[in-house]
């Protein structure tokens, strides 16, 4: 069986999804640790419901205790994304999906996974709106008349941020009269289908 440790920072229904999946699949895969970098986190609930083990990083915590490295937090963070890989490391997991984790991963953090499979779920089409905010900004963008179509794609990670290979993408349409707020409904549903699928697709070929 493939383990899969997930990341996540919220609210946890693309988690939710995967859960989902895993208990109504073949036992092909299982998630072994969810990961928060908030402790307040609704999806460490959802785990906690699913009966998957749980951490809590904070990476306030960790700038608090090493002050050092002339201020601007690096050695803190340093420190953050090393405790992050041993915990991971530890699990001996095949795949980490990030799973609505807004903290941006840093190469060393990368180098300490080498050899683990790391893809991510962005609210976007490759090359588009990369970073936080990214349904907002099309949706903005669509409103000037810049922007046609959007979509959500799960990629794999690489130390520049949503720009790693494309696994999966999924084309998101506007339609006329959009909120903001259907527009988010609609790329949500598209991401927990799209993540469920690729995460599907690549445990076969791990
Ligand atoms: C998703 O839109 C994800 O792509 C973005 O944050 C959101 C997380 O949603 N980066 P959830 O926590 O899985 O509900």
């Amino acid at each position: 069986m493939k383990r899969i440790v997930v990341l996540i920072s919220g609210n946890g229904s693309n988690l939710q999804a995967l859960i989902d999946q895993q208990q109504r699949g073949e036992g092909s895969w299982a998630i072994c640790r969810v990961i928060s970098n908030r402790q307040n986190a609704f999806g460490l609930t959802r785990a906690g419901q699913a009966g998957i083990p749980t951490s809590t990083l904070s990476l306030a915590a960790f700038k608090r205790e090493h002050r050092g490295g002339g201020g601007g937090g690096e050695e803190g963070r340093a420190h953050f994304d090393r405790e992050l890989a041993r915990i991971i490391v530890k699990e001996e997991p095949q795949l980490v999906v990030c799973a609505g984790w807004m903290h941006i991963l840093s190469a060393a953090f990368l180098d300490a996974l080498a050899g683990i499979r790391i893809i991510n779920l962005h609210p976007a089409l490759p090359g588009q709106f990369n970073g936080a905010g990214a349904i907002r900004w099309a949706y903005d963008a669509w409103q000037r008349g810049e922007c046609q179509q959007t979509g959500v794609m799960v990629h794999d990670v690489i130390a520049l941020v949503d720009m790693g290979a494309p696994v999966l993408v999924r084309p998101v349409p506007f339609h006329p009269g959009d909120t903001l707020d259907q527009l988010e409904e609609r790329i949500h549903l598209a991401e927990h289908a799209a993540l469920v699928e690729a995460v599907e697709q690549i445990v076969h070929t791990l």
